[in-house]
This record gives C-alpha cells, structure tokens and sequence, in this order.
C-alpha cells in the first residue's frame, strides 16, 4: 500500500478528487494517511475529516522563520511515511531543504501552462494578456518556484466574454481530471525525476512542457 500525504490551505477540491480517485480505485494500491494546512479553516481540512483521513494544522506564526516552520512540517509528514508528497493549493513558498526532503516525490499543480505565468493571480494575467488558450501543469516540485520539469498539461479556451470566475472553474475542471493520473503513476512507480531534473515516464524523458492531456481543450 503507498501512502500519500497531500498539503493544502483552501478549499481542496483537488483533494477532493485524489480522495475520490483513491475510493474509486483509479489510484491503486493507495491511501492518504494525512492532509495538512497552514490555514486552520481551510474547507480541505474538513474534507479530509469528511473521509476519515487525519486532519493536521499547523500554525505557521507558532514558528520564528520559514526554515523553523518548514522543519516542522517535513517532520510531521514524516510521521506518515509517504511515498508521495502532493501539494493541491498549499500556498506558501518552500525552502530549499524542505524541497530537498521530498525531491522526486513531490507534486505541485500550478494554474497556468508553465513556463508561463509562474506565481500568482494566473488566469487574470492570461486574460489581460490576451492569450485566448489557457491552462493548468502538473509538475515535480523543486527549488525553483513552479519550475520543476512538467509531467502533465492540460489546456483551456478563454473565451472574449469570460469572467474571471468562469476561466478559474474551467481550468479546475481540467485538475480534477489531471492531478488524480499523474499521483497514480506516481503511486505505481511509472514516473520518476532523473538526476538532472527530467520528468521520465514508463521510461521515457517527457518534453519541457510534459504531455498534453487534451490538445483542444473543453468547458
Ligand atoms: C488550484 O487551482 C491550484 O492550481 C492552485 O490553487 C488552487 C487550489 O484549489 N495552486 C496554486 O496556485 C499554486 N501556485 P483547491 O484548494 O480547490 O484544490
């Protein structure tokens, strides 16, 4: 049985698919044994209590420094022996020997087509760039910020009328789809991280921009 400890500080409906998908069975062989947050409300903590899964805070002001607050939190997930490290919406930069911890099993889903629009506010500043194809990557987490080597793509329309609203729900809906594949070959050791940083799936190096899960896209 592979363990899967999965970070958050909202609303965790990426969560809430991986759960979905461990229940299902799409993830084989699968268990989250925790989810953490730095945010005492966040909706995700009750999810998880919601599916019997141990619930954990922890306090970032109950810590000096993020190197203090990030020792802390690797300890705990720790704890819960995890052969994958999933980060859905966990919103707090990480330091490097944090990263170095998990390196090679940890994930990140990031709202853009990475390189683009690394950082925050993703879907207005592809609005106001103009770009009418917009989307979400799944990526190995390193040092640098949302700059891991892509594994998984998935793209979007934005249309002339949308709202901002309307963009967020559809890149989501591509998430919950996305996240729960690359954590099963994840999982099942189809996917590693290579010494010099690419992503390898069943054995072959994928390109910068990972694969795409839908060259179209849809609402
Ligand atoms: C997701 O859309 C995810 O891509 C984004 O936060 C949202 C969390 O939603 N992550 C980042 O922006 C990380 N830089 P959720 O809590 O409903 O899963």
């Amino acid at each position: 049985m592979k363990n899967i400890v999965v970070l958050i500080s909202g609303s965790g409906s990426n969560l809430q698919a991986i759960i979905d998908a461990c229940s299902a069975g799409l993830i084989k062989n699968s268990q989250i044994t925790a989810v953490i947050s730095n945010k005492e409300n966040a909706y995700g903590l009750e999810r998880a209590r919601n599916a019997n899964i141990e619930a954990i805070h922890i306090a970032p002001n109950q810590y000096t420094d993020r190197e203090q607050y990030d020792e802390a939190l690797a300890d705990c997930i720790e704890q819960f022996k995890p052969d994958v490290v999933i980060l859905a919406g966990f919103m707090r930069i990480l330091s490097a020997d944090f990263v170095r911890r998990f390196k090679g099993k940890m994930l990140n889903i990031h709202p853009s087509l990475l390189p683009k629009y690394p950082g925050l506010n993703t879907h207005q500043r592809a609005m106001d760039a103009g770009d009418n194809v917009h989307g979400t990557s799944v990526h190995f987490v390193t040092e640098e910020l949302d700059g891991g080597p892509v594994i998984l793509q998935a793209r979007v329309p934005i249309f002339d009328n949308d709202t901002v609203e309307e963009v967020t729900a559809r890149v989501q809906k591509q998430e919950h789809a996305i996240y729960p594949l690359v954590t099963q070959w994840l999982a099942e050791n189809r996917l590693t991280m290579s010494s010099d940083g690419k992503a390898i799936l069943d054995g072959i190096e994928l390109p910068a921009q990972g694969m795409q899960h839908n060259k179209k896209g849809d609402r």
